[in-house]
């Protein structure tokens, strides 16, 4: 009598795809993210690799984020977090284009990758454009020993650990809360947040991991929405403020893994054009927590389903208006919104990976897609 042991499979424990395991790892990737870079005594940020002066700290003049996929996702984040905290401008710039704009960079401009796996060609290309150019160059990168955190003059790993599904999930996270961190460091060394908002945001940062497992903890609702709308051919994520690029990496999630259409817009984009594609057949998803945007998303959603659009949202548990509008809800805790991106992605990447499982579809290895693009 012999027992076969198949490792690949014993990997996954008790999950039936890698993705679904990694974003139920998320509590932990965003519990070791937090460790030995918060003191939450003192209200401080250390991330020591960064190699971030005071001095270079006050000299910068701008920042161009540069990534692909998901990573540039995290990036369009970080722009509102460094704008809001340090008040340094901040481009985004998806690194295929970044590398071939000439970009405007000098010696007072940062450079910041950011790749889970640190080996894009394109992320790489778009580093290389900044050396030469004499930027500092950081990079927020996963895989340690990867070119991007080699060539980077700072860097700040990514907490996640191996993520093999091709869909990243906490690689994505990871490098929301490490852009926080970030911003709060910058801010501080350039004197522009108060000693009272550094500790209130350093403090908000332990809420994280049980706010996760808190929206994890509501995966049976989501996998019943996916249920009801396995069959949908097309879909619009809507978003605002902060939580636009939430929309855009929720549309993301989708389109990768379960091949069906989803289309993401800024909610205020949404009169100058998508609102035409509105009907019974075209559902929304509406990312829309108790955030400074969420009135603006409010009528967003009246608009859509004046034209008999059905609507999904994303909503802070206890509110009682989106229930009455909306006809599925993906209830997510309270959190304070500079941190809210975190939390409202988690339900859209279980939405994305339920819809795909029910679909019988490879979730792990979807077709045409590779996990880290090494070639232009
Ligand atoms: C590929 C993967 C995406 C990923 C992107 C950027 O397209 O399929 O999931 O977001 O590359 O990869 P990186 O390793 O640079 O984060």
């Amino acid at each position: 009598h012999t027992v076969s042991w198949d490792p690949v499979a014993a990997e996954k424990g008790e999950y039936r795809h890698f993705m679904q395991k990694e974003i139920h790892e998320q509590v932990r990737s965003l519990t070791d993210t937090l460790a030995g870079r918060v003191d939450f005594d003192d209200g401080i940020i250390h991330l020591p690799q960064l190699n971030l002066t005071p001095e270079l700290a006050r000299r910068i003049k701008r920042i161009c984020i540069t990534a692909c996929g998901t990573a540039a996702h995290a990036g369009m984040v970080g722009k509102y977090l460094i704008e809001r905290l340090a008040r340094i401008p901040v481009e985004v710039d998806i690194a295929s284009e970044f590398r071939y704009r000439d970009p405007i960079v000098d010696e007072d401009t940062v450079v910041l990758a950011i790749s889970q796996s640190g080996e894009t060609a394109d992320t790489l290309a778009a580093m290389d454009e900044g050396r030469r150019k004499g930027a500092t160059l950081w990079a927020i990168v996963n895989v340690i020993g990867s070119q991007a955190m080699r060539i980077a003059d700072g860097y700040i790993a990514m907490q996640a650990g191996p993520e093999i599904g091709v869909a990243s999930t906490k690689a994505f996270t990871a490098p929301l809360v490490d852009l926080y961190m970030l911003a709060i460091l910058l801010g501080d060394l350039r004197g522009v947040l108060s000693q009272r908002d550094r500790k209130r945001l350093v403090a908000d940062l332990r809420l994280i991991p049980d706010l996760v497992s808190r929206c994890l903890d509501r995966e049976p609702e989501v996998l019943q929405v996916a249920r009801e709308l396995r069959y949908i051919r097309n879909i619009l994520y809507l978003g605002r403020g902060i939580n636009m690029p939430i929309a855009y990496e929720g549309a993301l999630k989708l389109k990768e893994i379960s091949y069906i259409h989803a289309e993401a817009y800024p909610a205020g984009e949404m009169k100058h054009g998508p609102i035409a594609l509105i009907d019974r057949d075209m559902p929304v998803l509406a990312i829309a927590p108790k955030d400074p945007w969420y009135e603006k998303m409010i009528s967003q959603i009246e608009q859509a389903k004046a034209r008999g659009g059905s609507v999904i949202a994303v909503a802070t548990e206890g509110d009682d208006r989106l229930p009455e509008l909306c006809d599925h809800i993906f209830w997510v805790p309270e959190t304070p919104w500079l941190l809210s991106p975190v939390i409202t992605v988690i339900p859209l990447q279980l939405f994305a990976y339920h819809i795909a499982a029910l679909r019988g579809l490879d979730v792990d290895q979807p077709r045409n897609l590779a996990k880290s693009v090494t070639v232009e």
